[in-house]
């Protein structure tokens, strides 16, 4: 049986260089995102680079029936899940009571829904094997919300939670859910989509490359959350001897995306 892995966002930014290290680590890909043209250009690069059998589902992944699509799509062609990376995610960034309904819609199905229905989907097939891993990509905004960013913070922190009670119930199965917790990371698309002006941010900009680390840190550790690099850390570390009140100040005043009222 061939072993794939199975990545979500992997058009763009963080999900895109996850699948060119997995690819060039040997692993067979399963990439998912809207963009299908743009996900076969970059599937025939990966197995013309590397070797390996990529495949392509696009999907939207703000409709719901989408992840049981994406799965029907690997039981079709023999597919078996191993890793599943899922890394689709959007931020909008502004006061919550002027963000769009609809918006706030699809980021919940996105950056949750679609996490919690696919692991939910492939894990057993994992368990039987009793090997696999999931990987979540959350943000260092899930560990406390961040004002201008409620609606995601809110969403990155249930891929925390998630990923944490989860590791607890598969302890000693074999299969491994982890979830890396990156800040900033240095990529317009993602801002712009999130219609953040990044020159208000006043921590650092990482590339993507920390996050790349990350994953491999978390496939060869056995870390449940990981942050990619020592400033990640050190404001988890500090939020310990500050006030609930401060920390979330300091959150939106670091990622200066809220709005004057
Ligand atoms: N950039 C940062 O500063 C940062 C920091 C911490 C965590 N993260 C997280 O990292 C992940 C990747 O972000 P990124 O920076 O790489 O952003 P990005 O470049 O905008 O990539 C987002 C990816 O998600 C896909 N996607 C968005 N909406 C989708 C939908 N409805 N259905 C299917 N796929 C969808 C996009 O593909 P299509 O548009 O082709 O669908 C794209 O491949 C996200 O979960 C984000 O929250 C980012």
């Amino acid at each position: 049986m061939t072993l794939y892995t199975l990545i979500t966002g992997a058009s763009s930014g963080i999900g895109k260089a996850i699948a060119a290290d997995r690819a060039k680590s040997g692993e067979h890909l399963v990439l998912v995102a809207r963009s299908g043209e743009k996900l076969e250009a970059f599937a025939s690069e990966l197995r013309q680079a590397h070797g390996v059998d990529v495949q392509v589902c696009a999907q939207d992944l703000s409709e719901s029936g989408a992840p049981k699509q994406v799965f029907r799509f690997c039981e079709e062609r023999a597919i078996a899940v191993d890793r599943l990376v899922n890394c689709a995610g959007f931020s909008v960034t502004g006061n919550f009571e002027r963000m769009p309904e609809e918006e706030l819609v699809r980021m919940s199905m996105v950056n949750m829904v679609s996490v919690a229905t696919l692991t939910r989907l492939f894990l057993p097939s994992m368990l039987q094997r009793r090997q696999g891993a999931v990987v979540n990509i959350a943000s260092l905004g899930g560990f406390q919300g961040v004002p201008g960013m409620a609606c995601y913070s809110a969403t990155k922190s249930f891929v925390v939670t998630l990923t944490e009670a989860l590791a607890g119930e598969l302890t000693g199965t074999g299969v491994r859910v982890f979830a890396i917790c990156p800040g900033f990371i240095d990529n317009d698309q993602f801002y712009n989509r999130a219609g953040h002006d990044r020159s208000r941010i006043i921590t650092p900009v990482s590339s993507p490359e920390v996050v790349i680390r990350a994953v491999r840190r978390g496939f060869a550790g056995n870390s449940t959350l990981i942050l990619p690099t020592g400033f990640d850390s050190m404001m988890r570390f500090t939020q310990r001897f500050v006030p609930r009140k401060m920390v979330v100040w300091l959150a939106g005043l670091f990622a200066g995306a809220q709005e004057k009222r």
